[in-house]
C-alpha cells in the first residue's frame, strides 16, 4: 500500500510536469531563436557601421584592424561573417576569399536591396543547415554593401538543450519532493492503517483481546482505531457472556439431573420384584440410560466451555508418552470388544499443547474409533513429524465417513445417521477446540483401511 501511494504521487507529479513543460519546450525554442536573431542582427548592424567608410573608400579588403576585429568576433561567437560590396563580391570575411561571388545567395541580394533578412536554409557549400542574418551597409540614403552572419542551425537547438538542463533539474527536484511527501504521508497515514488492519485480522482470527493503538496517525485514523476498539470490547463482552451462560446453565443442570437419576434408581429398586410388568422395569431402565446420556452431554458442554476459556499458554508435552499411557488405560475395554490398540513410533515427540488436553483429545478419538471398530480389528495410534508440526493420528478399520460427513462431524451435536446410541455429538468439537487453543488443528481423513484417520496437528517448540 505504501509503495502504491508513492508510485501514484510521483506519477501525478510527472504527469503535471509533462503537461506543463512540454509546451514550454516549444516556447523555449521560439524564445531562444528570437534571442539569437536579435543578438546577431545587432552585431551585424554594428559591423555594418564599422565597415561603411572602408566600403565607400574601397579599402575594406586591406584594413587589418577590421579583419582582426571580425576574426575575434567569429571565434568568440562561433559564427561566420562575410562583408560584400554592392556587386555581392566578398570584400571581408576570414572564411572566404576576397572577390568570391555571393550573388547567388538570396539573403545577400535582399540586404543589397536595403532589406534586412533572417532565416534558415540548407547550405550547399557547407552541407548543413544554416541560420543567417544579413543586413545592408547604409551610407546616407544608399546601400554600399551587405554584412551577413551565419551560424549552424543546430546552434538554436544547442541553446535550447542548455536551457532544458535547467528545466530537467527542476523536474528532478519536483519528483524528489513528491516522493519525499509520499513517504511522509505513507508513514503517517498508511502505517497506522496497516496496524489497524493487522489488529482486525487478529480479532477475526479469534484473538478477542486484540486492541488497536489509538494514538497514531491523523485524527480520522485515531477515531477509527477508537471505534474499532469499542467494537472489539463489545464482541469480547458478548462472547464472554455467552460462554458464561453456557457454562452456568450446564453446571446448574447437573444437580437436578443427578437427583432425577437417584429417584429413577430407587424407583427401579422399589418396583423390582413388586411389579410383575416387565415393560415398566424396561421403561425405568431406558429413562436411566437417557439421564446418563443427558449427563454426558452436559459434561461435554462444560468441557467445551472450559476448552474455549482455556487461554492458557501451551506447554511442551511428549505426544508418544501420553499416547502410550492412554493405550494402557483403554486396553481392557478394547480387549472386551475384541479390538487391539497399537502405538507406532515410541520415540519422544515433543509438541505444544494446553496442559492435560492431549489426554482428552486421545480419549475422545479412541472412544469414537472403538464405537466403529469391527471385532478383531486394530486401532493404530501414530505420532509423526510433518514439516514444522507433529501429527497425532488415530486410525480405525471401521466403515469410514464420506468427505462431507468428515467435515460436518466437527459441528456441535452432529452425529452420523445410525451412529452408536449414547453419544452427545460434542467429542470432536471439543477435540478441535483443544487443538486450536494451542495453535494446532484437527481434521478427519479417509484411511487406507477404509475407516477414518483422525488427525491432530500440533506446533513444535522452536528448535525441536
Ligand atoms: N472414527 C469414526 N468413524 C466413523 N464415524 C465417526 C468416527 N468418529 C466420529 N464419527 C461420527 O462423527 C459423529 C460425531 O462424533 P463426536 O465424537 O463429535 O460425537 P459422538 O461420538 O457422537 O458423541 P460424544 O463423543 O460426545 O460422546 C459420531 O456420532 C459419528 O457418527
Ligand atoms: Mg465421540
Amino acid at each position: 500500500m505504501r509503495r502504491r501511494l508513492i508510485a501514484v504521487l510521483v506519477g501525478v507529479v510527472v504527469l503535471v510536469l509533462a503537461v506543463q513543460d512540454l509546451p514550454l519546450v516549444g516556447h523555449l525554442r521560439v524564445v531562444e531563436r528570437d534571442r539569437l536573431v536579435t543578438r546577431l542582427e545587432r552585431d551585424a548592424f554594428i559591423l555594418a557601421g564599422r565597415v561603411e567608410e572602408d566600403l565607400e573608400a574601397g579599402t575594406a579588403d586591406d584594413n587589418a584592424v577590421l579583419l582582426g576585429l571580425v576574426e575575434r568576433y567569429e571565434v568568440s561567437e562561433d559564427v561566420s561573417v562575410v562583408v560584400t560590396d554592392t556587386r555581392a563580391l566578398a570584400v571581408l570575411g576570414p572564411d572566404f576569399d576576397v572577390g568570391e561571388d555571393f550573388s547567388n545567395r538570396p539573403e545577400i541580394l535582399e540586404a543589397l536591396a536595403g532589406r534586412p533578412e533572417t532565416g534558415e536554409r540548407d547550405s550547399v557549400t557547407l552541407g548543413q543547415r544554416l541560420f543567417y542574418v544579413s543586413v545592408p551597409v547604409l551610407s546616407g540614403d544608399g546601400v554600399v554593401g551587405a554584412v551577413r552572419i551565419t551560424a549552424p542551425a543546430s546552434r538554436v537547438d544547442e541553446e535550447v538543450a542548455d536551457r532544458l538542463w535547467g528545466l530537467g533539474l527542476v523536474v528532478a527536484i519536483s519528483v524528489a519532493i513528491a516522493a519525499f511527501a509520499a513517504l511522509v504521508m505513507a508513514w503517517t497515514v498508511t502505517r497506522p492503517l496497516s496496524r489497524l488492519s493487522e489488529s482486525a485480522a487478529r480479532l477475526a482470527g479469534g484473538s478477542l483481546s486484540e486492541r488497536a493503538p489509538e494514538g497514531e496517525g491523523p485524527p480520522e485514523v485515531r477515531s477509527l482505531a477508537r471505534r474499532f476498539n469499542l467494537m472489539a470490547e463489545q464482541i469480547e463482552l458478548l462472547v464472554a457472556r455467552q460462554r458464561a451462560f453456557a457454562g452456568t446453565a450446564s453446571h446448574q443442570l447437573r444437580t437436578p439431573l443427578t437427583a432425577l437419576r437417584i429417584r429413577l434408581e430407587s424407583l427401579a429398586a422399589a418396583s423390582d420384584g413388586v411389579s410383575s410388568d416387565p415393560a415398566l422395569t424396561e421403561h425405568i431402565q431406558e429413562a436411566i440410560a437417557e439421564t446418563d446420556r443427558l449427563h454426558r452431554m452436559i459434561e461435554g458442554l462444560l468441557a467445551l466451555t472450559r476448552a474455549e476459556e482455556a487461554g492458557l499458554a501451551p506447554v511442551e508435552v511428549d505426544l508418544a508418552a501420553i499416547a502410550a499411557e492412554r493405550i494402557d488405560y483403554w486396553a481392557p475395554l478394547a480387549g472386551e470388544r475384541g479390538v487391539e490398540l497399537r502405538l507406532r513410533g515410541d520415540d519422544p515427540e515433543i509438541a505444544l499443547a494446553v496442559a492435560g488436553s492431549v489426554e482428552q483429545i486421545i480419549d475422545n478419538l479412541v472412544d469414537n474409533a472403538l464405537d466403529v471398530a469391527p471385532l478383531g480389528s486394530e486401532i493404530l495410534l501414530e505420532v509423526e513429524r510433518a514439516g514444522e508440526r507433529t501429527e497425532l493420528r488415530i486410525i480405525d478399520a471401521g466403515p469410514g465417513l464420506s468427505e462431507t460427513d468428515r467435515d460436518m462431524a466437527f459441528d456441535r451435536f452432529w452425529r452420523a445417521p445410525g451412529a452408536t446410541p449414547g453419544g452427545s455429538g460434542l467429542g470432536l468439537a471439543i477435540v478441535r477446540q483443544l487443538a486450536e487453543s494451542a495453535g494446532g488443528s484437527a481434521r478427519l481423513d479417509a484411511a487406507a483401511t477404509g475407516g477414518v484417520a483422525a488427525v491432530v496437528s500440533l506446533r513444535r517448540p522452536e528448535g525441536r
